[in-house]
């Protein structure tokens, strides 16, 4: 499946808002309260400004499926994603989180809830080694290949 990633824009504004606040999205978060319009525009204005955040949004065929972040850490990377609640089940987190890996210089970092075995059944398929768990959290690196 070609999943492909452009950079997030404002127009992504409203999608990224939706994704944000499903269910499901804000029960893998770690800060799992809903966030309102005017906050989630602050957030996105301030991150498509921060050079030290990349935001992209994959596409499938042209569609947006998903959005994933990576923000610079000093050794790296922390990556976070989510699939568009109509696009789970299909396998599409894996090629997206590739595609990050394949566009940036690891090492990589990852931190998952230990109850969302979706996704970190796609983190370890995607290189990447648990290396520690605290708090119902694990915290997941994947070295730079
Ligand atoms: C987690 C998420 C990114 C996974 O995306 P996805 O591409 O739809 O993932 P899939 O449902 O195709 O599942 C990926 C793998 O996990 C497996 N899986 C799914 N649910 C599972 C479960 N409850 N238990 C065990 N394995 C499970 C799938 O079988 C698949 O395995 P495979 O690669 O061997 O076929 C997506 O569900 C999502 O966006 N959830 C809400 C936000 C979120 O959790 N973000 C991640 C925060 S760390």
């Amino acid at each position: 499946m070609l999943v492909e990633l452009r950079l997030a824009t404002i127009e992504d504004t409203e999608l990224l808002l939706e994704w944000r606040n499903d269910t499901a999205t804000r029960q893998a978060s770690l800060s799992s309260s809903k966030v309102t319009k005017e906050a989630h525009l602050t957030w996105l204005q301030a991150s498509l400004g921060n050079t030290d955040r990349r935001l992209w949004i994959a596409q499938l065929e042209g569609c947006a499926v998903g959005s994933c972040r990576a923000d610079r850490q000093q050794d790296g990377w922390l990556l976070s994603w989510t699939i568009a609640p109509d696009m789970r089940g299909k396998g599409l987190a894996y090629p997206m989180v590739l595609a990050i890996l394949n566009s940036l210089t690891g090492p990589f970092f990852a931190q998952i809830k230990s109850d969302n075995m979706a996704s970190i059944k796609v983190a370890e398929k995607a290189g990447f080694t648990c290396q520690e768990t605290k708090d119902d959290v694990l915290y997941f690196v994947r070295e730079a290949s």
